[in-house]
């Protein structure tokens, strides 16, 4: 999605309407490194794009409708007033404020939090797409975003955030190997 997405972006690297870009961002004009583009072109960076769309989209919905349907969500999800002291005590651990960690159920806080955050990007990312795939049609969707423009900017900044979260959840799984088994299987019952 992402290799698509900043080959997508390549016909016009730029945020905000033509002739009136923002300000604020620093890299208008500058097109991505071609190595981290999918596609080579616009349209075939289309086709990459809405071909994995549809079925992040489809896989979302059976995750969260099963997530829901079985309850899971309530040792999966981060909840604030469970979970908040449980995070900030994890994060004191990790930079070693802290010698020992908290106490952790299926899963310590700033995990459901990381979890939690990533899944949220996930559905604005289909949200925001969908507004800019079809912003006259689905003109309800394009307005809460701030319009068209806004909704390229939220689209590339959640790019920025999953990108975060892959490179810290990649970091952890290589430090804990075997939660790998854990992945495929969704781990032991509750
Ligand atoms: C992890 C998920 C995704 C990532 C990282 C991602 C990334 C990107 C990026 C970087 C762009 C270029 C932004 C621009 O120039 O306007 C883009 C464009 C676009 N994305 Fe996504 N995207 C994701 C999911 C989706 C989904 C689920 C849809 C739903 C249909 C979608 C639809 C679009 C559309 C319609 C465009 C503009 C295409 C065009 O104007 O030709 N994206 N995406
Ligand atoms: C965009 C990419 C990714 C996203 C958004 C993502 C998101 C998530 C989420 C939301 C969970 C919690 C699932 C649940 O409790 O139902 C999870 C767990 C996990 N993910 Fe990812 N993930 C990504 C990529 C990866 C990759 C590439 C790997 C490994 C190579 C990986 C390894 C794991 C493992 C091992 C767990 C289980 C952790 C545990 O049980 O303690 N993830 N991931």
């Amino acid at each position: 999605m992402a290799g698509s997405g900043l080959q997508i972006f390549v016909a016009y690297p730029s945020l905000g309407p033509r002739g009136a870009q923002y300000s604020w961002y620093p890299f208008q004009g500058t097109p991505p490194p071609e190595w981290l583009r999918i596609g080579g072109w616009l349209g075939g960076g289309r086709h990459w794009h809405f071909a994995i769309a549809w079925f992040l989209i489809l896989n979302g919905i059976a995750y969260l409708t099963y997530m829901f349907a079985k309850g899971e969500w309530r040792r999966r999800m981060f909840l604030p007033q469970r979970d908040l002291v449980n995070a900030a005590t994890m994060f004191a651990y990790y930079t070693r404020l802290r010698k020992t960690p908290p106490p952790v159920d299926f899963y310590n806080g700033l995990q459901r939090l990381a979890y939690t955050s990533a899944i949220i990007f996930g559905i604005v990312m289909v949200l925001s797409g969908l507004a800019i795939y079809k912003p006259v049609q689905l003109h309800f969707l394009t307005v809460p975003f701030g319009g068209y423009d806004g909704a390229r900017v939220v689209h590339l900044a959640g790019l920025a955030l999953l990108m975060l979260f892959v490179a810290n959840h990649l970091v952890l799984v290589a430090l804990h190997p075997r939660e790998l088994l854990n992945m495929i299987t969704g781990g032991k019952r509750g």
